[in-house]
């Protein structure tokens, strides 16, 4: 009777470690909500691609299981904002949001906080005064202004070291045409607007022969570049666009109106996703600007991380402004070793 108590005894005082989460408990599991604005976005699928790669060497280095519940918003706000209801009701421990319409942040959050569940953004920059409605809501991304600067400093360097290879109608103007991401994301708005201000400020006269959006996409920006060839808006020497996808929407383009590669205007993108990597090779794409799939999710793990562990968030991630993990782009061309 006594050897049969003790047993009982030390089996009860197992449960008890492994409840207190002792050595012998099995991994802690986290489940987190990932919101994507929309999967198919070549860029955002790398960094959901990422992220589960991210996933799985937190769980390799640290006593806890990671499961991921990842969502596509197909660009709809209303669909996504179901989602995360979705992410709330279940008690998440975190939810990433890639938030279709910038402006919709407000009611995210404060819905988060209801919930007392901690909310990371990323790519698509909330305002700040909506971030600073809760404590544990936050930012990871890239400042939009630097890619469309070093873009401009891009086209800077290369009319400088050699003018005339861009200046194809010899007036010393550079014709440009910009294809825009989509309306109101910042990346759109500061892209498009740093890289001609580098080039102005530099002392190169400009002229813009046509600026329209395509919405990040390959087969729209196509559309817009064929649009501008046919129509003859003039010859277009530099050609801008907001990521990569775009610009070899406009490589697409000159190559189906038959036009002679050599004659490609000078072409910039952003991102440097694989296949815009491959162009670089080629010499269809001038430059590009890589932007940090990996570093975005690797920083939105961090926070997981950090958030599971109880951790001290200012500790663990290091913020700026309370609310801001920044990471940075950098400038890539044909001679940046890979
Ligand atoms: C990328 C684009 C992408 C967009 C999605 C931007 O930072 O450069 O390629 O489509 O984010 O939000
Ligand atoms: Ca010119």
């Amino acid at each position: 009777m006594k050897r049969v108590i003790s047993l009982l005894a030390a089996v009860m005082l197992i449960v008890l470690l492994a409840a207190c989460g002792g050595g012998t408990s099995a991994p802690r599991t986290l489940r987190i909500g990932v919101a994507l604005y929309q999967q198919d976005d070549t860029f955002i699928s790398s960094v959901a691609r990422e992220l589960q790669r991210a996933a799985q060497e937190a769980e390799q280095s640290g006593d806890v299981k990671i499961n991921l519940y990842i969502t596509d918003g197909k660009g709809s706000q209303t669909v996504q904002n179901e989602q995360i209801d979705r992410f709330l009701d279940r008690k998440y421990d975190v939810i990433c949001v890639n938030i279709v319409d910038r402006t919709a942040a407000a009611v995210i959050i404060d819905k988060a906080e209801t919930a007392n569940i901690p909310v990371i953004f990323f790519n698509r920059q909330p305002v700040e005064e909506d971030l600073r409605r809760w404590e544990h809501a936050y930012y990871v991304g890239l400042p939009a202004g630097d890619a469309g600067m070093m873009q401009g400093q891009l086209v800077l360097d290369a009319w400088r070291a050699d003018q005339n290879s861009i200046d194809k109608n010899g007036d010393g103007v550079l014709q440009y045409v910009m294809l825009e991401g989509e309306a109101g994301h910042q990346d759109a708005l500061l892209r498009t607007e740093q890289c001609i201000a580098v080039l102005t400020e530099a002392g190169v006269a400009v002229e813009r022969l046509a600026s329209e959006t395509a919405n990040w996409q390959r087969g729209q920006a196509a559309l817009r570049m064929r649009q501008w060839l046919q129509k003859g808006i003039g010859e277009i020497e530099v050609v801008f666009a907001n990521n990569d996808d775009m610009a070899l929407g406009a490589i697409d383009a000159w190559q189906e109106a038959g036009l002679p590669m050599e004659e490609l205007p000078f072409i910039v993108g952003v991102d440097a996703t694989p296949p815009a990597l491959e162009a670089l090779q080629a010499g269809t794409l001038k430059g590009t600007v890589r932007n940090d799939a990996v570093g975005l999710a690797e920083g939105l793990m961090q926070f997981i991380t950090a958030f599971a562990q109880g951790q001290q968030l200012s500790a663990a991630v290091p913020l700026t402004d309370d609310h801001y993990l920044w990471l940075q782009y950098e400038p890539v061309t044909r001679q940046t070793p890979q």
